[in-house]
């Protein structure tokens, strides 16, 4: 019998984004031909968004996924068939079913792993990561792809200017091994399904037919002041329960919606905001690909070293939130 390792380690991460870019000017361009009034000064000045990749028509969650996952398992040397459990986080699924996970599952051309969608909006890597490290602590699972990817441009109302400038495409991977040294460190998730009102895609396919409504829908400032409150809590409980100074972390990676935000976030906890890894600017905010893809960037970049200490925290539809704290 092979003995359960007790930690969950991430060996490797990988990133993709549509290669079309949309700048703000391209935005307020394309939505000027529709009598919609927006500019880059507002879009900046209100979220720190200066561009945003889109996905071509056709380009599925789960190709973006699958571009992502090959890169994470190159860089982790993990070949696909070494895999036993792949999760996607995703709230733009290809299909009601199969899930994501099965059709990356497929493209990756591996047999018999695990493999489900978890849906927790723009929580979902955190939710997924923290469902990886149970399985692999509890010995169900070696080693674990987590994927977070969405084509959000789908499934938002591009005549409303107050959510359509916020949002871009793409995915995020990480694979995690079953390891004697730590590894992920602590993970905490919460949800409060009483505020689902704030951040919804309240739309449903049923009798062959979209019944409700099929965009997204969000009260920005009730959205704002939530994110703020939970993420401030949860990156005090998880280091807490770890018995680790919120000074120790090296890298915060809050999920990516708002440089108003991430900024408040840093000042909320005393964390010199040049710890804090932004990919808003570039990516907007990309629902459950932006946390991996911000961790990807940043351990590409050299920013990310082995040892140090990384928070990274999601907060999203649902209501949900959470944080999963790991040692490099
Ligand atoms: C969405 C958000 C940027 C809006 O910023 P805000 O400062 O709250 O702005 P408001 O919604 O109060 O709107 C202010 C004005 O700007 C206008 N406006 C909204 N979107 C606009 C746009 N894209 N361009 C120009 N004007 C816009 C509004 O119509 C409003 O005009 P009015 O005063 O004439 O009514 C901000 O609330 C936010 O970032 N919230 C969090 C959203 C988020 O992170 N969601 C994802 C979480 S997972």
């Amino acid at each position: 019998m092979t003995q359960v390792k007790p930690f969950a380690r991430i060996v490797g991460s990988g990133g993709f984004l549509p290669p079309r870019v949309v700048t703000n000017d391209d935005l307020a361009a394309e939505l000027a031909t529709r009598q919609i009034e927006t500019s880059d000064q507002w879009i900046t000045e209100r979220t720190g968004i200066r561009q945003r990749h889109l996905a071509d028509k056709g380009m599925t969650t789960s190709a973006l996924a699958t571009e992502a996952a090959r890169r994470a398992l190159a860089d982790a040397g993990v070949e696909a068939g070494e895999v036993d459990l792949i999760i996607v986080a995703t709230s733009t699924p290809d299909f009601v079913f199969p899930s994501t996970a099965c059709l990356v599952q497929a493209n990756l051309g591996n047999k018999g792993a695990a493999a489900f969608d978890v849906q927790a909006v723009c929580s979902g890597f955190v939710y997924a990561l923290t469902t990886a490290d149970s399985f692999i602590r509890a010995g169900r699972a070696r080693c674990a792809l987590i994927i977070g990817a969405e084509v959000f441009s789908s499934i938002l109302d591009w005549s409303d200017r107050s959510t359509c400038v916020l949002f871009g495409d793409g995915a995020g991977a990480v694979v995690l091994k079953a390891s004697d040294a730590p590894g992920i460190l602590g993970a905490e998730l919460h949800a409060d399904g009483s505020q689902m009102n704030i951040l919804c895609a309240a739309g449903n396919v049923a009798f062959g037919q979209v019944t409700g409504d099929p965009f997204l829908r969000m009260d920005g400032q009730a959205v704002f002041k939530q994110a703020v409150t939970v993420l401030d809590r949860s990156a005090r409980t998880v280091t807490e329960q770890a018995g680790v100074a919120l000074s120790e972390i090296d890298w915060l990676i809050p999920h990516q919606a708002n440089l108003r935000i991430l900024t408040f976030l840093a000042k909320k906890l005393d964390i010199p905001v040049e710890k804090v890894v932004i990919t808003v600017d570039q990516h907007a905010n990309t629902s459950a690909a932006s946390i991996p893809l911000a961790f990807d960037v940043a351990r590409r970049d050299g920013r990310i070293q082995p040892g140090q200490l990384v928070l990274m925290q999601g907060v999203g539809g649902g209501f949900t939130w959470g944080s999963v704290l790991v040692r490099m």
